[in-house]
């Protein structure tokens, strides 16, 4: 499909670009090192690094993955957080099933989905929510900014709702214009907020991962 008109991107062959508008070669070291390494998707790599940069997952942990499938970031939550962790998935597309963790199949801008994650979990609560959220891309930038930028208000609202006090958000995000705005929201809600870009993002990419810690209390 060609995009036109200012702003407006093309599909490469390879596969999707992203909001951000940089491109890539899909089957680059990071997706052949997944296969290798049995992970389903290179995006595998990225909550690995940061995971450990910022010890985000600890054993036993109760972890929440909104935009799942494939399932890599299941696979890292569910080898970080172990066998006394619980880990549950939410994705559009359905996944297959991976050992220790739970998917279940669903919109999260769907007004019910916080009552079923909640369901899914020991306590009612998770101590972190993990967001690599990607609207279908259409081609044109403005247009997928914006749904991106939708997906990332509603990662908060979930993480909102569904976090115990003192839980942690990460979340990918492209920078625009409306990070800032964000960012705010986020600080209103974590005690600690910042971003960061990862090795296993594509060159280019304006691609960031935003990590709000200790969530504060409910007013
Ligand atoms: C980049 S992929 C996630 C990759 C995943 N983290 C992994 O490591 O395998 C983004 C996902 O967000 C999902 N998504 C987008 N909008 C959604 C929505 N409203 N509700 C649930 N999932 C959604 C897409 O279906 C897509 O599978």
């Amino acid at each position: 499909m060609r995009a036109r008109g200012r702003g407006s991107r093309r599909r490469g062959t390879g596969g999707q670009r992203h909001p951000s508008g940089s491109g890539y070669n899909r089957k680059d070291s990071y997706y052949r090192r997944a296969k290798q390494e049995g992970y389903r998707s290179r995006a595998a790599y990225k909550l690995l690094e940061v995971a450990e940069r910022y010890k985000l997952i600890r054993r036993g942990c109760r972890v929440l993955d909104l935009g799942c499938w494939p399932g890599g970031w299941l696979q890292v939550a569910a080898q970080l957080a172990g066998p006394d962790g619980t880990v549950v998935g939410i994705d559009l597309r359905e996944a297959e099933p991976i050992a220790g963790t739970t998917i279940l199949q669903g919109d999260v801008t769907d007004d019910e989905v916080v009552a079923k994650l909640r369901d899914a979990v020991r306590g009612g609560v998770y101590d972190v929510v993990l967001s690599d959220l990607s609207p279908k891309l259409s081609g044109v930038r403005f247009t997928d900014e914006a749904r991106a930028g939708e997906l990332n208000q509603i990662a908060l609202s979930v993480a909102e709702a569904v976090l115990e006090p003192g839980g942690a958000l990460l979340m990918k995000t492209f920078m625009s214009g409306e990070t800032e705005d964000l960012l705010r929201r986020a600080r209103e809600l974590f005690a600690s907020v910042r971003l960061t870009a990862v090795d296993a993002s594509r060159k280019g990419s304006a691609e960031h991962y935003l990590i709000a810690r200790d969530r504060r209390p409910a007013t």
